[in-house]
């Protein structure tokens, strides 16, 4: 049988990258081979986003775009996932004829099925069944890059902040056993990456449901004690659940990186309390003086809505002034977007786009500032660098992160080298510093080496 091609389009968040690593290695294990050429596709599967509103109404254009190669291809097979799909199902099928399959974020494991049955049957199938299964975590990953790896630890969020559709599209939280990440892992480190980042929308909450006498803190420290892993980070944190335990084990653990994402939202205790968050601005202030206080190099980094119902220039004045307090490396800014399955849909004084975009147009100008100006602070200094690999855009340089997820490009005295130290920790000095990167010149190796 002839190989089938996949063109796989993918939107929105981390979670949705690497469900689309699921995706492609879960098909590839089938015999299906990843293309960027839409043209020679037999499969197209486009990995969507409900997060705003914007991001779903583009689905359907999408999806529209793709009418003239099923067109031209009667027996291309559409598949559609992601979050929009969760939340859709069936509608998808009814609103776009040429669509053949839609599936939501919990079953990706059982997409070769799926598309056999398409092919075979030629059914049209909307399986959106959220039940979690161990399945879709065992399912083997096409990743990215071959030093730096995403994984799952838990899915799913119960805290239905009241703007945000993730509960209704990811479903209720569900830790992924621990010995089930313990032996991705290990199999991450034989086949020699050096990071990992564990992915979940509430990391801080892993262990409630699983009954195992294990918490997030407890699982770093099992994993800082794999061989061949050299970094650890994770994503995302809710301040609610960041423990003074959580602080003390980053502190402590010799593999867990100098950062953390921790989303305020906002700055305005009323606006926090209306988003459903469960802490005040005094709590998450409290929490992020410990975090200095505890690992004085930490870097910080947040996700802010802004124009939040009812958010007044008093409310938005508190979330600037958080913005200046904490002096953030980075922010993530989002302009509130109504989404219908949410209860803060329905509030009163929805904020005109008009207001929404001059007060996003003012943190983003701050945030840009202080992000330069903590940038620069590192010029002249020498920080420790994981190669991820070679600069494509420069000659001869390669590229890299420090531990608090700074990306650096650096030259080195022997170019001819520098295939060798990908994947190794060096000490980069830097020389210059840019809003989103920092430039430098390699040191040495950490550890050794002709370079030592
Ligand atoms: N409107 C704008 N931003 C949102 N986010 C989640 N839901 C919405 C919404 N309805 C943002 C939050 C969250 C990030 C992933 O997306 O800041 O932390
Ligand atoms: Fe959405 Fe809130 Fe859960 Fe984050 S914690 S995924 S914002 S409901």
């Amino acid at each position: 049988m002839p190989e089938k091609n996949l063109a796989l389009l993918t939107f929105g968040c981390q979670m949705n990258k690497y469900d689309s690593e699921k995706i492609a290695g879960i098909l590839q294990k089938s015999g299906i081979r990843l293309t960027d050429d839409l043209d020679n596709a037999d499969i197209v599967i486009l990995n969507t986003c409900s997060i705003r509103e914007k991001a779903e109404q583009k689905v359907y254009s999408q999806i529209g775009r793709l009418t003239p190669l099923k067109k031209k291809n009667s027996k291309l097979i559409i598949g559609v996932g992601g979050c929009v799909a969760q939340i859709q199902g069936e509608k998808i099928l009814q609103r776009a004829p040429h669509v053949d399959l839609v599936f939501g974020t919990l079953n990706i494991y059982k997409l070769p099925h799926l598309i056999r049955e398409v092919e075979e049957k030629g059914e049209r199938i909307a399986d959106i069944d959220n039940d979690y299964s161990e399945d879709n975590d065992l399912a083997p990953v096409k990743r990215e890059g071959s030093i730096h790896a995403w994984l799952s630890i838990m899915h799913g969020c119960d805290n239905y902040c009241t703007y945000c559709v993730v509960p209704y599209t990811r479903g209720r939280e569900k830790s992924r056993p621990k010995e089930s990440i313990l032996s991705e892992i290990r199999g991450l480190a034989e086949e020699g990456f050096k990071e990992v980042t564990l992915l979940g929308q509430n990391v801080n909450s892993y262990g409630r449901d699983t009954g195992e006498d294990i918490d997030f803190p407890d699982l770093l420290s099992i994993i800082d004690r794999v061989k061949g892993i050299k970094r650890i980070r994770f994503i995302t944190s809710h301040p609610k659940d960041l423990s003074d335990k959580l602080i003390k084990v980053m502190a402590d653990l010799p593999k867990v990186c100098e950062y953390l994402h921790l989303p305020i939202q906002a700055g305005s205790d009323r606006v926090l309390t209306d988003m459903n968050r469960g802490y005040t601005s005094g709590d998450y202030l409290k929490k992020i003086d410990r975090l200095k206080e505890s690992i004085p190099e930490i870097a910080l980094s947040t996700d802010i809505i802004i124009g939040f119902p009812g958010e007044t220039d008093g409310d938005f004045e508190k979330t600037r002034d958080i913005v200046k307090k904490v002096c953030y490396d980075g922010i993530y800014l989002f302009k509130y977007s109504p989404r219908k399955e949410t209860p803060a849909a329905i509030f009163s004084n929805q904020l005109s786009d008009t207001v929404k975009r001059a007060r996003f147009e003012e943190i983003l100008k701050l945030q840009k500032e202080i992000t330069l100006k903590k940038n620069k602070e590192l010029e002249g200094k020498v920080v420790e660098v994981l190669v991820e690999g070679e600069d494509k855009n420069a000659n001869g340089k390669l590229i890299g992160r420090t531990r608090t997820n700074k990306i650096v490009n650096f030259s080195i005295d022997m170019p001819e080298d520098r295939k060798s130290l990908i994947g190794e920790l060096v000490n980069v000095s830097i020389l210059k510093s840019n809003l989103y990167s920092l430039e430098g010149i390699l040191i040495n190796i950490k550890g050794g080496g002709k370079y030592a």
